[in-house]
């Protein structure tokens, strides 16, 4: 980061603009919206511009500008729109140590305009750092899209009661808990439509009841790409004290963590000579201890936590133990697989059921290989990258033609995902040759004869 995001309070501070035009004038409007006293110095000031700084009280100098018109402004902004102007503008800046906006000028400026959001006390900037505006504008649509107007008067309304709350609840740490039970409360909606007096009734109840004991959410983290997690999985991550997640998590995901949350990573290692059964344990009685601490756990896992994930045991044991917990859906890697490769899991006339089966196939389980060898379905194979040739040769031993259209998709939705289409007769080499690696999931039946390989 080579800028540091800092809000200034500029009421009735000087700031001088330094140009006339349309540009200019959108400053200086940003510049009042902040309470700012601005004065202006331009060579050109367009008509409209006069008339708008005269209604607004605002001081014009038409004249060249002068090195000493900046001393003493906390703020300046050059927009001449000539940039011979506006370097003598930032040398004087420079040399009275103030602060300088050259517009559409990043490398010359030692403050830069971000493009706002605002929601009463609640304002966001987004900076860009100068590298594309319009980039900043589209995330500035966006998060004007998330954020409900009611975020305003609520933000109001939690400031007028901070005194109240650090008087009841004086240590810092209880403070924080009550604020983030309060915000997931009814509280949030009765100040938003404006019962007040309803929301001070509710408030001091939860001030005198204890917070909420601890929960474990099993989130669903999708198939990779951080986009795809659904709202309340970004919300419980947000919310989270500490994640308990899997070596499938990538970075990205993670990266969407509460800053201050405690991350560990319980994924399976090769070689570390814990066996599967103790890992589980190890894990389930983690969980359960830090949500008696009042925690927030979230046990956060690749896709869906309820689709080869585990989740189930870890479920039943959260119950057995009476540990108060829930699950948050995410999209399971084969829905990501078909999405990236353009294959629909369904058809009218090709496929009538999709089957998400394993790969993985143990001595002591026995697939029903006839029926899976069934043309009129999909089968999604999870975890199938080793035993990826062993799973066609079944197939095609129950009956299925060693044409049967089968795509592997490696890295769904991740940097370097990849798609390689064949049949379930030739998939194995071609996987092999394509060096494809893993997370690996394989799609077989009609269907996957639509597999795309030109998708991003
Ligand atoms: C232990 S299972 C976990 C499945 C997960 N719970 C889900 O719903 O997607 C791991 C397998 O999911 C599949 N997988 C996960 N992420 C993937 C991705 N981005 N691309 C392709 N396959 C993926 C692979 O088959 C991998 O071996």
């Amino acid at each position: 980061m080579t800028t540091l995001p800092l809000a200034l309070k500029l009421a009735n501070q000087p700031c001088l603009v330094v140009g006339g035009g349309e540009v200019a004038w959108r400053k200086i409007q940003t510049l009042l919206g902040s309470g700012a006293r601005v004065v202006v110095v331009a060579t050109f000031v367009s008509e409209e511009v006069r008339e708008q700084c005269s209604a607004a009280g605002i001081r014009v100098h038409e004249r060249p500008f002068r090195d000493d018109d900046v001393a003493g402004a906390l703020l300046v902004v050059a927009a001449t729109g000539d940039p011979a102007v506006n370097a003598g503008v930032q040398r004087a800046c420079e040399e009275h140590r103030v602060l300088v906006n050259c517009v559409d000028d990043a490398e010359h400026s030692t403050a830069q305009f971000p493009a706002i959001v605002n929601r009463g006390p609640v304002t966001i900037g987004i900076s860009t750092q100068g590298t594309s505006p319009t980039l900043a504008r589209r995330l500035r649509e966006q998060i004007e899209a998330l954020l409900p107007d009611s975020l305003g008067p609520l933000a109001t309304y939690l400031g007028g009661r901070r005194g109240q709350v650090k008087e009841a609840l004086p240590e810092s740490h209880a403070r924080q808990k009550f604020w983030d039970h309060a915000l997931d409360s009814e509280l949030v909606d009765l100040v938003a439509t404006g019962q007040i007096d309803r929301a001070d009734e509710r408030l001091s109840e939860m001030l005198t009841a204890p917070v909420k004991a601890g929960i474990v959410s099993l989130v669903g983290a999708g198939p990779g790409d951080p986009d795809l997690m659904t709202l309340k999985a970004l919300h419980r991550l947000q919310r989270a004290d500490v994640v308990y997640h899997d070596k499938l998590v990538g970075a990205g995901v993670l990266d969407r963590c509460r800053r201050d949350s405690r991350r560990v990573d319980v994924g399976r290692r090769s070689g570390d000579g814990v066996d599967v059964a103790t890992r589980q344990a190890s894990i389930n009685s983690r969980l359960a201890a830090d949500a008696r601490q009042g925690m927030r756990v979230v046990r956060l896992k690749g896709g869906d936590p309820l689709v080869f994930g585990r989740g189930g045991e870890e479920i039943a044991w959260l119950a057995e133990q009476g540990v108060p917990f829930e699950v948050v859906p995410g999209i399971t890697a084969g829905l990501g697989c078909a999405a990236i490769a353009g294959i629909p899991l369904t058809h009218r006339d090709w496929a009538q059921s999709v089957r998400f089966v394993t790969g993985q196939v143990h001595r002591d389980t026995h697939p029903d290989w006839p029926e899976l060898a069934k043309p009129d379905q999909t089968l999604v194979v999870y975890m199938g990258l080793r035993a990826l040739r062993r799973l066609c040769e079944r197939l095609m031993g129950a009956g299925a033609a060693a044409t049967m259209s089968a795509v592997a998709i490696s890295r769904a939705t991740l940097p370097g995902q990849r798609v390689v289409p064949g049949t379930i007769g030739d998939l194995g080499d071609r996987v092999q040759e394509a060096a494809l690696e893993g997370p690996l999931t394989t799609i077989i039946g009609r269907v996957a004869s639509f597999a795309r390989m030109d998708r991003p």
